[in-house]
């Protein structure tokens, strides 16, 4: 059965049992609403650990103003029976209060420079430093072992290792496969704001990916398919915010080199915001 613990004595009293136990503990961060996608995330942790810890925490500090943080889906109890089903031994549901005991606003801010600047940290200012303040406030709650993180948030992924070398953090990071629909959308919580129409729609983001694929693999210039891709994504009827073709660390590759790559799209469909990304290896 899994246990929700919803106060840092009882959490770290569970932790402390399983530490003295020499038990490996591994943990999924979470803003609930769990789809498949967070499963497999689970199901990768157990893969690395004796336990499980999931959280649950809409976090206050990562959205901004004009974002979707009042109305992101709240769903307690299917994300209770789904992580038991998927492994995980405790849910961590920590309140805003707890997690921020000086209040949102005096809150001790962890800001990673670089790779949090470009892409989704130019169009959503100031997110990945509330992502860095939440995640390494859970991490000294839970102090896993393992912490596993989606590849569908490319960025984050990238954002959370360097923050975790940076602080010398002593976590193991995973890294989960993007988990897709049978169309090819990737897994989110926000497809459920899609209209019947956008929802046809959302699988262009995969195909336009793959075309940036193609188009660098036939040894198009990178601005060159950057611009191509947006333009697909307006003619299907998306809003792009940014069609990049990067390196692993997010720079700009150079036209030529060989390599691993990965193509990132950002898009907006009516009111909502989509990201997905696609890596692959350009040979010589
Ligand atoms: O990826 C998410 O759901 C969130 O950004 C995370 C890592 C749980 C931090 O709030």
């Amino acid at each position: 059965m899994i246990e929700t613990i919803t106060h840092l004595d009882a959490l770290r009293a569970t932790i402390a049992g399983w530490k003295r136990a020499g038990l490996r503990i591994g943990f999924v961060p979470t803003m609930g609403n769990l789809h498949a996608g967070h499963y497999s995330l689970v199901k990768l942790a157990r893969e690395h650990a004796d336990r499980v810890v999931s959280s649950v925490f809409v976090n206050p500090t990562q959205f901004r103003p004009n974002e979707d943080f009042t109305r992101y889906p709240r769903t307690p109890d299917a994300d209770t029976s789904g992580l038991e089903a998927a492994g995980c031994d405790v849910l961590w549901l920590p309140e805003v209060e707890a997690m921020y005991p000086f209040g949102v606003a005096l809150a001790a801010n962890i800001h990673v420079p670089g790779v949090s600047a470009v892409l989704e940290g130019a169009c959503r200012p100031g997110h990945f430093d509330g992502v860095c303040t939440v995640v390494t406030r859970l991490f000294n709650q839970v102090q896993p072992d393992v912490a596993a993180f989606g590849r569908k948030d490319y960025q984050q992924l990238a954002v959370i290792r360097q923050l975790v070398a940076d602080l010398h953090v002593p976590i193991e990071i995973l890294a989960g496969a993007i988990v897709r629909e049978n169309d090819g959308l990737a897994m989110s919580s926000r497809n459920q704001y899609l209209l019947p129409d956008e929802r046809a729609t959302a699988p262009a983001i995969l195909r336009i990916l793959q075309a940036m694929r193609a188009s660098a693999q036939a040894g198009v210039p990178r601005m060159q398919l950057e611009t191509e891709a947006e333009a697909a994504l307006r003619a299907a009827g998306f809003a792009p915010d940014y069609a990049a073709l990067r390196d692993p660390d997010l720079h700009e590759p150079d036209d030529g080199q060989p390599g691993p790559r990965v193509a990132l799209i950002a898009a907006r469909l009516g009111k909502t915001r989509l990201i997905d990304n696609l890596e692959f290896d350009l040979d010589t």
